[in-house]
């Protein structure tokens, strides 16, 4: 694999603006929140100064609320739309206005494990801690980590948030021009139904001046997202950890996390038996389990009822975990969330994993992953019944996790 790790660290390097890393050229020119944390998790096998420096231009441009954008947008590049004149934020640098996954703390941890780098990490650490008490403060509902927007999820068109994006009103949209249909096959993206919503809900943010209490509250969609709140629990734990390794004080994070794990209760379906997206106006639960629930090992959260079903959804397809159960009617695997397998949250779900002990399920996971990008090159994400390569090609987060983990 020596030809495969060289051609990984080259797309890092060319996608590599100057301190931050583009998800991929042309489809995502500007960086992106839970991409970086990622790349950075990628540079750190070669180049830990490059490892650090990528969070560091993450974080330099978290809002005073504490929260940490979804893009940046460093440099204009009019081949993206929405770009930062349709946010709007006033912020500087430009920035969306929603966030993306916590992250960070979790690839951090891991990061200094593998390299060290004990005073960038002190350096780094309150600006975690602000953005994880941002989530708390503003997108917490029924204790849950809630989303207000599907690109805060990073699963854009997943069909976990079809019960919210039926009660979006798009009636005052108004005309615009979509962008990433220029770069990627249409069949592979959201619907125009979809982006209709999407950019409904930037326009909402936009006319409140991006008050991220009246999103939560008044907005025009609000999702408990079962990998968000996984990720937060986890992200808290490792919080805690950094905090023990920095002589700091862990109490805080351990009882964010501890609290979030109390509320869990409010995602279970009971009948789909397992942990499920979920409308917080409504309490309209998703229609089918997703790659959301496999995450759950990240937190600790282990329910035998859960981890069948988790099994047979990854059983019926040939490679990886898909991001949709395949035995659902809204499964496509070739569109974006809807059903494709991403080889960056198997990466994710293979730190959860190993937590867990479960190394027979962590190796076959790499495998399966190792031999998608193998056979397809560096892709965003895969046809999990058949290893199609989709979407944007020499991605940033696949090289990454090569890197990192599936080589
Ligand atoms: C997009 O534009 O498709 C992005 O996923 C938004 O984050």
């Amino acid at each position: 694999d020596e030809d495969l790790d060289a051609a990984a660290r080259d797309i890092l390097t060319a996608n590599d603006r100057g301190g931050y890393t583009i998800p991929t050229a042309g489809l995502y020119p500007f960086q992106w929140n839970w991409d970086s944390a990622f790349a950075a998790w990628g540079f750190s096998t070669f180049d830990a100064d490059r490892a650090w420096t990528e969070l560091e231009t993450l974080f330099s441009a978290q809002w005073s609320t504490g929260m940490v954008p979804h893009i940046v947008f460093h440099k204009e590049d009019d081949g993206y739309f929405p770009g930062p004149d349709v946010w709007d934020t006033g912020t500087t640098p430009a920035t969306s206005g929603i966030s993306q996954p916590p992250v960070a703390a979790i690839l951090a941890r891991l990061i200094h494990d593998r390299v060290g780098g004990t005073e960038r990490l002190r350096a780094l650490y309150p600006k975690l801690l602000a953005w994880h008490r941002w989530w708390l403060e503003c997108r917490v509902a029924h204790g849950i980590a809630c989303i207000a927007h599907p690109w805060e999820s990073g699963r854009d068109n997943c069909p976990d948030w079809d019960p919210g994006m039926a009660n979006v009103d798009t009636a005052g949209v108004g005309t615009y021009q979509r962008r990433d249909t220029g770069h990627v096959d249409a069949a592979m993206r959201p619907s125009k139904e979809d982006y209709d919503r999407y950019i409904t809900m930037v326009k909402f943010g936009r006319e409140c001046g991006w008050d991220q209490v009246e999103i939560r509250d008044n907005g025009p969609f609000l999702m408990g997202d079962p990998a968000t709140t996984f990720i937060l629990i986890r992200a808290n734990r490792d919080l805690a950890a950094i905090a023990d390794i920095l002589g700091e004080d862990s109490a805080e994070p351990t009882a964010w996390a501890d609290e979030m794990e109390a509320a869990l209760p409010w995602l279970w379906s009971d009948d789909l038996q397992a942990y499920v997206a979920r409308d917080a106006r409504t309490g309209v639960f998703a229609s089918a389990i997703s790659s959301g629930a496999a995450l759950g090992l990240l937190a600790g959260v282990e329910n035998a009822a859960m981890e069948e079903k988790l099994a047979a959804m990854w059983d019926r397809v040939r490679y990886g975990i898909p991001s949709n159960d395949p035995a659902a009617p809204s499964f496509e695997p070739r569109r974006y969330w809807r059903g494709p397998t991403w080889p960056v949250v198997n990466a994710l779900i293979a730190v959860g994993l190993t937590s867990a002990g479960r190394d027979a399920d962590e190796a076959r996971l790499r495998r399966e992953t190792a031999e998608l990008i193998r056979q397809g090159g560096f892709f965003e994400y895969f046809d999990p019944t058949d290893g199609t390569a989709c979407g944007g090609d020499r991605f940033t987060w696949t090289a990454a996790i090569w890197l990192a983990w599936a080589n």
